[in-house]
Order: C-alpha cells, then sequence, then structure tokens
C-alpha cells in the first residue's frame, strides 16, 4: 500500500467513525473524536477518553490534560505533528449529577463497542510504539488488570505494535497536589521520552535486519517516513 493510498483509507475509516452508532455513546455525545496528529508516525499514544472540550472541538486532548502532555512532548523535543493520538472510547462518556453534565471513565462494553475503530486505525498506522495514558489503554492494549503501579513504565509486546507501556494518563497528573505532582509530571515527560528512544532504538533494528526474501514490498512504516519522522527518529 502506498503512504496515499494508506492515509485515503484512513480518513475513509475515519468518516464511518463519525456516524458510529454502536454503542450508546452516540446518543450524547455532540461529536465523534477519532484521533489527532499524524497518522504516518511510528509513535501512536492511546488515551481513555474524550472530555468536555474534546467533545465540543471533535479534536483530541484540546483541554488541560491536553495541555500537559504538549508540554511533556515539548520537553521531549515532540509536537502533535509527531505522534498520532486517539482513545479507547471516541465519544465522551457523561453522566448527569444535579444540573451539571460531568465527564466519566468508560465502561468495559462501550470499549469493546468502539474497539473496531481503534483496531482498523492501528492496523493502518502499524506504530513501532505505543504509548498507554492510563489503565484503561493499558486494560485494551497491554494485558487485562493492568496495574499502573506496578507495571507503568516497562515494555510489553503486543500484537498492535512491537513495544507498547502505559505512562500516568496527564488528566491523573493534574489532580496530584506538591511534591506527588512533581513526580508524577517527572515520570510523564521520562515515560515520553522512554518512548522516543524505543523508536529510534527499533528503527535502527528494522533497518540492520537482513532483507526478508519472502517479503513482497517494504512495509509502509519503512516505507512511509516523512522528512520530519526521519529527523526527529533519526539518530541521537
Ligand atoms: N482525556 C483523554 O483520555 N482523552 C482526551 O482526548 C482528553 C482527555
Amino acid at each position: 500500500m502506498t503512504q496515499e493510498e494508506m492515509l485515503a483509507q484512513f480518513e475513509e475509516v475515519g468518516k464511518a467513525a463519525s456516524t458510529c452508532t454502536r454503542c450508546d455513546l452516540a446518543l450524547t455525545r455532540r461529536n465523534v473524536v477519532f484521533g489527532g496528529g499524524n497518522p504516518l508516525t511510528p509513535l501512536v499514544f492511546i488515551g481513555e477518553g474524550p472530555g468536555e472540550n474534546e467533545d465540543a472541538t471533535g479534536q483530541p486532548f484540546v483541554g488541560r490534560a491536553g495541555a500537559l502532555l504538549d508540554k511533556a512532548l515539548a520537553e521531549n523535543g515532540m509536537k502533535r505533528e509527531h505522534i498520532y493520538i486517539t482513545n479507547t472510547v471516541k465519544c465522551r462518556p457523561s453522566l448527569v449529577e444535579g444540573n451539571r453534565v460531568k465527564n466519566r471513565p468508560p465502561r468495559q462494553e462501550e470499549m469493546d463497542a468502539c474497539r473496531p475503530w481503534l483496531q482498523q486505525q492501528l492496523d493502518l498506522i502499524k506504530p513501532l510504539v505505543i504509548v498507554c495514558l492510563g489503565a484503561p489503554a493499558a486494560n485494551t492494549i497491554i494485558h487485562k488488570n493492568f496495574k499502573m503501579t506496578q507495571e507503568r513504565g516497562q515494555w510489553f509486546d503486543t500484537p498492535y505494535a512491537m513495544k507498547a507501556m502505559a505512562a500516568f494518563h496527564p488528566a491523573y497528573v493534574l489532580r496530584m497536589k506538591g511534591e506527588a505532582y512533581d513526580k508524577a509530571r517527572a515520570s510523564l515527560v521520562a515515560d515520553i521520552g522512554a518512548a522516543r528512544k524505543k523508536v529510534i532504538e527499533l528503527k535502527k533494528q528494522l533497518a540492520e535486519r537482513p532483507p526478508d526474501p519472502e517479503a513482497e514490498q517494504p512495509t509502509p512504516k519503512e516505507d512511509a517516513q516523512d522528512p520530519t519522522q526521519l529527523s526527529l527518529f533519526g539518530e541521537e
């Protein structure tokens, strides 16, 4: 598949998702938040689900959590264009409390209903590395009953990418105070730095691998890096 074909297919999937009614979140959403950033990247981030700001704009991580994520990316020399970012569910999970509509975590059945969209995104992007932001994404991508306290920052093999790890969700970091906040923030920044390094390491490994005579053609990932990606994830 050429880069153009991949991007065209990716857009088609996004269009199909924009009218999704696979679960009841469709009844209360304003916008489907399919994902954002660069689908040609080797590095994908997966969060929990859209909040109020994302629901209003149709873009992922545009609220306070998104601002912290942008800072953590910037501290590692990256911007949104260097990654693709999406969520375990594409529509805002919400509940009404008094006269307020509040965010809530996605339910398992909502994540299950939404999974085919995530699967198609990952099948097309073929990332080398996935960073799961928070436990719901880690449960979906790494393994069930993922324990953030014990397993955060560790690397796992997955069917979705060569390596995946979980980092603290920026919204969780924002709920911390004082020293706990500083520690959690530093851990998020360090985990993102480790993910960037892992991409570089895996790209090197792939480049040094002897050519496979069985392979029909290079995979899109080996073929499809734009100059930004090459310079960012090239030699240190
Ligand atoms: N939190 C998430 O998990 N995803 C978003 O898109 C925004 C906030």
